[in-house]
């Protein structure tokens, strides 16, 4: 099975620093995450960048869509992908990356993604894990580059979800905490996948959904649930 750390810090370290940037990692490394997730997006001109939004308008103040920016109009606190990888080479940390492509670019940003981690993935640090809400990025990126492991992002998780996850050839699901019932865990689980559940900043929550055989969390607060969980 998919071999994943309990706690993965969601967007770096997103209850201290701003999310997706590199002193978000930073904190996430300094509060003890071990893996950090993160959001993959192409600009206008096609380099793959560090982002949740199509918009920079919620963290970064600017009303203007990634799409339709060039990396070099883009403010210095987005990082590249590449520059993202170097940061968790330094650090040691491995990283779920999430291909969070704008409308109409899933595949084209899934390749993007595969290319720049195969280029430029530390030899040395665990394998990433790649996930994503389209199936077409996960097609994509089977297509492009099969050995990085996947995993299917689904909020909810619902009857099809078994023959998704066969198509995309995922290792792993990654699902909202939240709305996860305990019979669906045990399903999952039972098949043979890794499960994962985001975005969890309880302790308490924490340990009910590890009690139900969730694997690993994804948390703002990566230092949260890891005191929860020793
Ligand atoms: O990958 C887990 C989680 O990040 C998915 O939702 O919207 O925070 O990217 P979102
Ligand atoms: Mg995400």
């Amino acid at each position: 099975m998919l071999q994943l750390p309990k706690v993965i810090g969601h967007r770096g370290a997103a209850a201290y620093a701003p999310e997706n940037t590199l002193s978000s990692f930073r904190e996430a490394h300094r509060r003890g995450a071990t893996w950090v997730e993160i959001d993959v997006k192409l600009t206008q001109d096609g380099v793959p960048i560090v982002m949740h939004d199509p918009s920079l308008k919620r963290t970064m103040g600017i009303d203007r869509l990634v799409a339709e920016m060039r990396r070099d109009e883009l403010p210095a606190a987005v990082p590249s992908f590449e520059e993202a990888i170097a940061c968790f080479g330094e650090l040691g940390l491995g990283c779920n990356v999430e291909i969070k492509p704008c409308e109409g670019r899933e595949a084209e940003t899934a390749r993007a993604t595969v290319a720049t981690l195969g280029r430029c993935w530390p030899a040395r640090s665990p394998p990433p894990l790649l996930s994503s809400f389209k199936d077409a990025s996960l097609v994509a990126a089977r297509e492009a580059a099969p050995g990085f492991a996947r995993a299917l992002l689904i909020d909810e998780i619902r009857d099809d979800w078994r023959s998704r996850a066969e198509k995309v050839g995922a290792a792993g699901v990654n699902t909202s905490g939240k709305r996860l019932t305990a019979p669906r865990a045990v399903e999952i689980r039972r098949a043979g996948y890794a499960l994962s559940v985001y975005t969890i900043n309880e302790g308490d929550v924490a340990r009910a959904l590890f009690g139900m055989g969730v694997h690993c969390i994804i948390t703002d607060a990566p230092d949260v649930i890891l005191a929860a969980i020793t």
